[in-house]
C-alpha cells in the first residue's frame, strides 16, 4: 500500500521521519507492506534523502490508484479543502493534522469519507500526540459527553509558563515557542486563541453530534495578559491558563462553549499542566472526569498522531461507523453574555472608592493583593454573576472613569 504527503513543512518532514525511522514495525503493525510514495511541496529539496519521491503534481498523486492513503498536513483551507476533497472522491483516505479545515469542513468531508467508503482521519487536529479523537469516539463510546474543557495550544501555555515560572516577556516568550516549532505559521491564530477555538469546535461537535463553527464561539487569547495578572493569580493560589470549554445543552438549550484564559486552582488537573503540554477534561455520565495529557504541539508528537491515523487507515476496510456528526447551519452556541461565571478584575481609579462601589454593586467581592501594588488599583473576584450583568456593571465603572485593566474569568477545572 502506498502512502502520499501533501505538505513538508514541521508536522509533514516529521511525519516522512517517523515514517522510514518505524517502517518495519509499522508494516507489522498494518499487516502490510507500506511505502511513502510521494511528498507534495511547490519547494524544491535536492539534499534530502527522500529527493526522488518529491512531486509538485498533485494530480500525479490523484492518478496513482497505488496510493491509499493520503497525509495532508498542509494546513489551512485551502488547497487543503480542495486536495483533501478530491482524494476522497477519488477513494483514497485521508489523515490530517489540519485543524482549521475540520473545524470548518469536518460534517461535509466525513459525509464525503463514507460516501466513498474511505476515511477521514483527523487524531493530530487536536492534542498533537494525544490521543483524544479515538479515545472520544471509540473508548469512551459508552458514554453521553457532557462537558469537555481543555489547555488545547501548547504555544499559549508555553508563553503562560514562561511568565509565570520564570517572569518572562510575553515576546521572548513567543519566540522561543516558534524557534521550537510549536507555533502555527501565523502565530496570532495560537496567542489570540483561534487555535483552540479550532480545537475545542471539534471536540465538540464530535462529543455533542452537531457541527460547532468556530465563528459562533466566543473567543479571547492571551494578549491582554500581564504580569500584574500573574502576581494576582498567584496571591490566590491560581495559575492563569487558556482554557477551551464546551457543555451540552440541557433540554433543548443551546451549546455553552468558549475560550477563554481563567484563573484555575494551581493545584487541579488542568493546573498542573505546564510547558507545551495539553492536557483535555472529558467529562462522560458513565467514567465521570477522564483526563488526557501529553505534547500538545511540536514536530514528532503531531507526527505520531498522524502515522497512528495512516496505520488505522491501512488496516480498515470502510469507513469508520463512530467517527461522524451532523452537519449544522451553526448559530447552536448560545450567547456568551448568558454564560454565569466568577471574574477576575484589576481596576484604577484616582477618585471612585472601589472596593466599596463594587461591594455596592455585586455584594461581597474577595480582594487580592501583590507586591508594588499601586493606591489607586484595586484587584478582586467578583462573586457568580452572568456576564451580561458583569459587563454592565463595569461599564458603569468605566462612565465613572475607572480603568479596566485586566478581567478574567476564574473557573473550578
Ligand atoms: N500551534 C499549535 C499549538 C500546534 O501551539 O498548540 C498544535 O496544534
Amino acid at each position: 500500500m502506498n502512502i502520499a504527503v501533501l505538505g513538508y513543512g514541521t508536522v509533514g518532514s516529521g511525519v516522512v521521519e517517523v515514517f522510514f525511522k518505524n517502517r518495519e514495525n509499522l508494516q507489522k503493525k498494518a499487516g502490510q507492506d507500506l511505502d511513502l510514495k510521494y511528498i507534495l511541496d511547490v519547494r524544491e529539496f535536492p539534499d534530502s534523502p527522500y529527493a526522488d519521491r518529491f512531486t509538485k503534481d498533485f494530480q500525479q498523486i490523484v492518478e496513482d490508484d497505488s496510493v491509499k492513503v493520503v497525509a495532508e498536513v498542509i494546513g489551512g483551507l485551502e488547497p487543503a479543502y480542495t486536495f483533501t476533497k478530491t482524494c476522497l472522491e477519488h477513494g483514497k483516505s485521508v489523515v490530517t493534522s489540519n485543524k482549521e479545515l475540520v473545524a470548518q469542513k469536518g460534517a461535509e468531508l466525513l459525509a464525503i469519507a463514507r460516501e466513498n467508503h474511505v476515511n477521514y482521519l483527523f487524531e493530530a487536529s487536536v492534542g498533537g500526540g494525544i490521543p483524544i479523537i479515538r479515545p472520544l469516539h471509540m473508548c469512551l463510546a459508552a458514554n453521553r459527553i457532557d462537558e469537555i474543557a481543555g489547555i488545547l495550544n501548547g504555544t499559549t501555555n508555553f508563553i503562560l509558563t514562561k511568565m509565570i515560572r520564570e517572569n518572562m516577556s510575553f515576546q521572548d516568550a513567543l519566540a522561543l515557542a516558534q524557534k521550537l516549532g510549536y507555533a502555527e505559521r501565523d502565530p496570532s491564530a495560537d496567542v489570540e486563541g483561534k487555535d483552540a477555538c479550532r480545537k475545542i469546535c471539534i471536540l465538540a461537535s464530535l462529543s455533542f453530534g452537531e457541527h460547532v463553527f468556530p465563528k459562533d464561539v466566543y473567543t479571547e487569547g492571551i494578549t491582554e495578559i500581564t504580569l500584574e495578572d500573574v502576581a494576582y493569580a498567584a496571591s490566590c493560589d491560581c495559575v492563569i491558563k487558556l482554557i477551551g470549554r464546551a457543555k451540552r445543552g440541557q433540554d433543548g438549550e443551546k451549546i455553552m462553549a468558549m475560550v477563554s484564559p481563567a484563573f484555575i486552582h494551581h493545584e487541579s488537573q488542568l493546573g498542573t499542566v505546564d510547558d507545551v503540554f495539553n492536557g483535555i477534561l472529558v467529562r462522560g455520565d458513565a467514567t465521570g472526569d477522564v483526563v488526557f495529557y501529553g505534547k500538545g504541539a511540536g514536530k514528532l508528537p503531531t507526527a505520531s498522531a498522524v502515522v497512528g491515523d495512516i496505520i488505522e487507515c491501512a488496516k480498515a476496510s470502510d469507513t469508520s461507523p463512530s467517527l461522524r456528526w451532523n452537519p449544522s447551519q451553526g448559530g447552536n452556541v448560545a450567547d456568551h453574555l448568558e454564560n454565569s461565571t466568577r471574574m477576575y478584575v484589576r481596576l484604577q481609579s484616582d477618585t471612585v472608592k472601589l472596593p466599596q462601589m463594587l461591594e455596592k454593586q455585586f455584594g461581597q467581592v474577595q480582594p487580592l493583593s501583590r507586591d508594588g501594588q499601586p493606591d489607586n488599583e484595586f484587584a478582586c473576584i467578583l462573586p457568580e454573576r452572568k456576564e451580561r450583568e458583569i459587563e454592565e456593571e463595569l461599564s458603569k465603572l468605566t462612565n465613572m472613569g475607572v480603568e479596566i485593566l485586566g478581567k478574567v474569568r476564574v473557573l473550578d477545572y
